[in-house]
């Protein structure tokens, strides 16, 4: 448990990890257990190796939960795709510094979009590459993973690096942190600053909405 309860620490469910052939049901246990927003991993085998989902699947999602649909664009040319997920539904579109140095131009057209942008790194680019931008965007998503796959064990380096973040960032920034989530590593970011902890394996168990109640109540 924390010292000081933050307010506002959210569980963003990856229904990367969910049961594709049930969608709508987990989406139900979600928010039965108090889910406020959703986290959809888009990817497109050349910026990850790996192939996920795209456009129809997120408008499906939309069609059913008003959730905040928070869109992680793991993609080599996302600024080619912001218009079409985000007329499928995104609230959050958020793009990485690997293949955006320069997203001033692109937070722009998200915010002209109506959508809130993020900035995400992974685990070998340094902190430094983001803090120019910190004031330019809602949501700052430090990977805790390679992207492309859940499943992974989190590398611990993440931790100085949302501590360096939270530092820097303005007092209503979304701190986000995303791969290898779990019981043992959720309170650890919760103290270096996170406020958005993104969950895919260590949420969709047995029981996803009990499951759901455990990791909040670490965070509260
Ligand atoms: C990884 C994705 C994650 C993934 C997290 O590329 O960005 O959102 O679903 O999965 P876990 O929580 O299993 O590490
Ligand atoms: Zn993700």
């Amino acid at each position: 448990m924390l010292g000081v309860v933050p307010v506002g620490l959210r569980i963003d469910p990856s229904l990367l990890a969910a049961d594709f052939a049930n969608l709508e049901s987990d989406i139900r246990k979600l928010e039965r257990a108090g889910a406020t927003i959703l986290h959809l991993d888009i990817m497109d085998g050349h910026f990850v190796p790996n192939i996920s989902f795209g456009v129809p699947v997120v408008e499906a999602i939309r069609r059913v939960t008003q959730l905040q649909l928070d869109v992680h664009l793991m993609l080599q040319k996302p600024q080619d795709y912001l218009k079409v997920f985000r007329r499928a539904g995104a609230d959050i579109l958020s793009i990485h510094i690997e293949v955006v140095p320069e997203p001033e131009m692109l937070f722009d057209e998200i915010r002209k979009m109506g959508a809130l942008p993020g900035l995400v790194l992974n685990p070998p680019t340094p902190v430094e590459a983001v803090l120019p931008f910190l004031d330019y965007c809602n949501l700052i998503l430090t990977m805790g993973v390679m992207p492309g796959f859940g499943g992974q064990k989190f590398q611990q380096n993440t931790i100085s690096k949302i501590a360096e973040i939270k530092k820097h960032a303005k007092e209503d920034m979304i701190i986000s942190v995303d791969g290898g989530i779990s019981e043992e590593t959720i309170e650890a970011c919760a103290n270096a600053g996170a406020n958005l902890f993104v969950v895919g394996s260590a949420l969709f168990k047995e029981n996803i909405e009990q499951q759901f109640k455990k990791l909040s109540q670490l965070i509260s």
